[in-house]
């Protein structure tokens, strides 16, 4: 039987990586086949990959360059994880994937959308998720969360602009793909946000 493929979208600090442990435990305690991974570095290669990515440096790191390092970490990522385990039955959950590209390298970066859509099908071979939680948030408050948590990496030292085209870049996303993406409150409790989830997954017969 073929699997299940569920991702998280949003700014630093919405809430993904809480969700989508929340969402793991749960199935796992369902006794459902289920995989949570992460992009990048979803894959040994990409463990490496994703170091270059959030590691300060004072070289110039190009805007393309970037993008081709996020694509090369999917590309491992799908052949080496997320189509085999999908192949084989699993619920394979992924903390951001191909629409983080989309709203970083081309909303928020500037790059051209068509051709970081385009470079997002090479990778994935043009499998997409069937269904995306975008959790939304006002920056300041997604900032002011990992600000408390931990310090800030590469990307999250972008000003605040940066991070204000991100969120509309996310939500344009989700206006376009509006069958796979589902916008949630980031504002709400971690429970409320969770139980939509739950929802959402049972109306759309993704998950019995
Ligand atoms: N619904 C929520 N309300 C308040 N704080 C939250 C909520 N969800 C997560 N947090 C907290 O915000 C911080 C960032 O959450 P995290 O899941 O790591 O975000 P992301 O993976 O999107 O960057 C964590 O400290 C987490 O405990
Ligand atoms: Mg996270």
């Amino acid at each position: 039987m073929k699997g299940i493929f569920i991702t998280f979208e949003g700014i630093e600090g919405a809430g993904k990586s809480t969700q989508a442990k929340k969402l793991y435990e749960f199935l796992k305690s369902k006794d459902h086949k289920v995989l949570l991974t992460r992009e990048p570095g979803g894959t040994k290669t990409g463990k490496k990959i994703r170091e270059i990515l959030l590691t300060p440096t004072d070289e110039i790191f190009p805007p393309f360059a970037e993008l081709f390092l996020y694509e090369a970490d999917r590309s491992f990522h799908i052949e080496n994880v997320i189509k085999p385990n999908i192949n084989s039955g699993f619920i394979v959950i992924c903390d951001r994937f191909i629409d983080s590209t989309l709203a970083y390298q081309g909303y928020a970066r500037g790059l051209d959308i068509k051709i970081v859509k385009q470079l997002n099908n090479l990778a994935t071979g043009g499998l997409k998720p069937d269904i995306t939680f975008l959790i939304d948030i006002p920056v300041e408050e997604g900032l002011k969360r990992i600000k408390e948590k931990r310090g800030f990496d590469r990307i999250e030292q972008e000003d605040l602009e940066f991070h204000k085209r991100l969120r509309e870049g996310f939500l344009h996303i989700a206006k376009e793909e509006k069958d796979r993406v589902v916008i949630l409150n980031g504002l709400k409790s971690e429970k409320q946000i969770f139980n939509q989830i739950l929802k959402v997954l049972k109306e759309k017969s993704i998950l019995k």
